[in-house]
């Protein structure tokens, strides 16, 4: 059975920079506040009408796709993680077979939010593994700044999230060594409230009882959108990022021990830990807990903030171009995000 190798990488951030000053003129926040709590200094966001997620997704998969030596023409299947797609459906994969004029592929969109990509790398991988494709088309894109709450009362979300995208091709290998060792994926749905966007959904107070925060009491024949949902601001992200903070940095080192253990490694054999770039500050505990140094993980949130899907494939893509994973280096992808989902990748480069 062939292993998948990520053949091509690349990534792609809008020209915008957003500094935590810039978000002063609109909410009561402070470039202190930011940076003590979670490292970011600034972040991107999108061309308000040129730029989309798709677009965006566009952009990185043309540079994976040149870098593994192909042509879009030669892709045979697509899988597109976002949690912020260009329509409710369809999905951002067929919008991306579209824009790069590929073959009539298939085309799979991943909503695990911020383990997107991992989740998106492990499905491709079976892909591969089963010999039903030879080049698969993996991305992970975001454009936040369309749906964040940018007064006060929405702060301590949105100064978080930023815009991008990053994109692999995935192929496969015969060399036993090298390429993707194993994946691991997991979810507790327990708290899926926690950290979600509610609405526009089906779920017509259905949850309430959950009493994580209030949900809109919708009239029959509104109860998917209405406007009261728009006064009361519910069609925004919710997080209660204490207990978000408390989850992540107990399943982050453990999805990463997991995959190490799997293959027979210790975190001191690791060359480079990309941990999915929620929080500097969560990225700072999974080092500590895991005995790392520095030189031995990747931190990019300082500049992009946290892309969600993309975050992971940003982070890998520039730790590449950086000369930081050299080839045969062990390298560890690991998310944890909304659901609670949370996945980690070992792979040889
Ligand atoms: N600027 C200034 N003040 C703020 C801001 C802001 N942007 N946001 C919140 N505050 C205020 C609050 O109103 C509150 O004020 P109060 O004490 O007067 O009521 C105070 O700061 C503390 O609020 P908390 O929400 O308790 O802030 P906390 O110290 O927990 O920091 C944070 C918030 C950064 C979100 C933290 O909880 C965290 O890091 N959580 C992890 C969640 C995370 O990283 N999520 C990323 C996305 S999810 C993911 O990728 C996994």
């Amino acid at each position: 059975m062939p292993r998948s190798k990520i053949a091509g990488i690349g990534m792609y951030v809008p020209a915008n920079v957003v500094t935590n000053q810039d978000l002063t003129r609109y909410m009561d926040t402070s470039d202190e506040w930011i940076q003590e709590r979670t490292g970011i200094q600034q972040r991107r966001y999108a061309h308000r009408t040129e730029e989309t997620t798709t677009t965006m997704g566009v952009e990185a998969a043309r540079i994976a796709i040149e870098r593994a030596g192909i042509t879009a023409n030669d892709i045979d299947f697509i899988v597109f993680a976002t949690l912020s797609p260009d329509y409710y459906f369809p999905g951002c994969g067929v919008l991306l077979q579209r824009a790069m004029k590929m073959k009539e592929i298939g085309a799979l969109d991943v909503r695990n939010q911020c383990s997107g990509f991992v989740y998106a790398l492990s499905v491709a991988d079976q892909f591969i593994r089963s010999g039903m494709y030879k080049n698969i088309l993996v991305v992970g894109s975001e454009k936040h700044s369309f749906g964040l709450d940018f007064s006060t009362r929405g702060r301590n979300v949105s100064v978080i999230f930023g815009d991008g995208a990053g994109a692999v091709v995935l192929q496969p290998t015969e060399d036993t060594n090298r390429g993707i060792l194993s994946t691991h994926l997991h979810s507790d749905g327990e708290a899926a409230e926690i950290l979600a966007m509610y609405n526009p959904g089906t779920h017509a107070n259905h949850w309430a009882d959950k009493n994580y925060a209030s949900f809109a009491d919708a009239e029959i024949g509104e109860m998917f959108m209405s406007h009261e949902m728009i006064d009361n601001a519910q069609n925004f992200p919710f997080m209660d990022g204490p207990s978000v903070f408390k989850k992540a940095v107990v399943k982050f080192p453990e999805v990463i021990v997991e995959a190490l253990q799997k293959n027979g490694y210790q975190p001191s054999d690791l060359q480079m830990l990309i941990p999915h770039q929620a929080n500097l500050r969560i990225s700072q505990f999974v080092q500590q807990k895991l005995g790392l140094r520095d030189d031995q993980v990747y931190n990019n949130i300082q500049r992009y903030g946290n892309t969600t899907a993309a975050s992971v494939p940003i982070a890998l893509c520039e730790a590449w171009q950086e000369g930081r994973i050299k080839e045969g280096d062990l390298v560890c992808l690991a998310a944890f995000g909304s659901g609670f989902t949370w996945a980690s990748a070992l792979l040889r480069w």
